[in-house]
């Protein structure tokens, strides 16, 4: 089992529609995989298509584990009709303030992941912030995976992901960049090409994914709808880039 956070600080940067995408895609290629979704927005849980009341969530499976009730992760696991998920709900932001002050509180969820072992990989959403729920998800992963659009502000915030990474590294050792992949990318404009090549300079080469996903509108419309790219329309670019990008991934992580 191989456990991969998807973050990033800054919002709205792909890090949902690549949680959903690759996962879908690793599916239709017979891997077993689990989704979780660690942001209160909720927004991967409803890329799956559910958007009903949801009884148990992260949320509350954190809680119990915190406060000593029994638990584990499948209470809440949903077989959804495409992907399994431990679903988010709003309340999940109350977790922010409730951990705070539990002890061991940044071991939670790695503690409940352990038993998952069935599931050849595991992808976990993370909140645009570093706070209680992000930390909690880099210490229980093997790796992080990083989109990012190539733009100026959002190197930045990729600068100040890995200084905070390396403050995470010290509670969980094993934990390395898997990369960063440049979302949202549009080859006509010359800052995404400038800022690609400032990120391959700075961060060497073999982190930076050779796949960009490009601007697509059908990836928002899939999300919008509740579905991935594959089964919204294969023969998207979004799906032409995600598909590349898992076939990047898989020899990435088994290298
Ligand atoms: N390559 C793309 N082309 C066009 N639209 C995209 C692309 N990738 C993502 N989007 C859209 O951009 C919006 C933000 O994407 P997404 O939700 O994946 O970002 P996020 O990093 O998870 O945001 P947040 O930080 O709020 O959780 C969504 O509406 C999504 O459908
Ligand atoms: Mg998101």
């Amino acid at each position: 089992m191989k456990i991969i956070s998807i973050a990033n600080f800054k919002g709205g940067v792909g890090k949902t529609t690549t949680a959903i995408n690759l996962a879908a895609d690793l599916k239709n290629r017979g891997k077993k995989v689990l989704l979780i979704d660690v942001d209160p927005q909720a927004n991967l849980t409803q890329s799956v298509g559910l958007t009903d009341e949801i009884e148990n969530s992260i949320y509350t499976v954190l809680r119990k584990e915190a406060f000593g009730e029994k638990t584990a992760l499948t209470d809440a696991l949903i077989e959804a009709s495409s992907l399994d998920i431990i679903p988010s709900a709003l309340d999940l932001a109350n977790a922010e303030l409730e951990l705070a002050s539990v002890y061991g509180r940044e071991q939670i969820l790695s503690q409940l992941i352990e038993p998952l072992e069935a599931y050849d990989f595991v992808f976990i959403d993370c909140p645009p912030s570093m706070g209680m729920l992000t930390i909690n998800t880099l210490v229980a992963s093997d790796f992080v995976l990083i989109p990012l659009q190539a733009e100026f502000l959002p190197l930045k915030g990729a600068r100040n992901f890995l200084k905070h990474f390396q403050t995470v590294k010290k509670m969980n050792e094993n934990l390395e960049v898997l990369g960063f992949v440049l979302t949202k990318y549009d080859q006509r404009k010359r800052i995404n090409q400038q800022i690609k090549t400032e990120l391959e300079k700075e961060f060497s080469k073999h982190k930076v994914f050779s796949t960009h996903i490009r601007i697509n509108i059908a990836l928002a419309n899939a999300q919008e709808h509740g579905m991935d790219i594959f089964s919204y329309d294969s023969n998207a670019n979004g799906a032409l880039d995600y598909t590349a990008l898992t076939t990047e991934f898989l020899t990435r992580i088994n290298g």
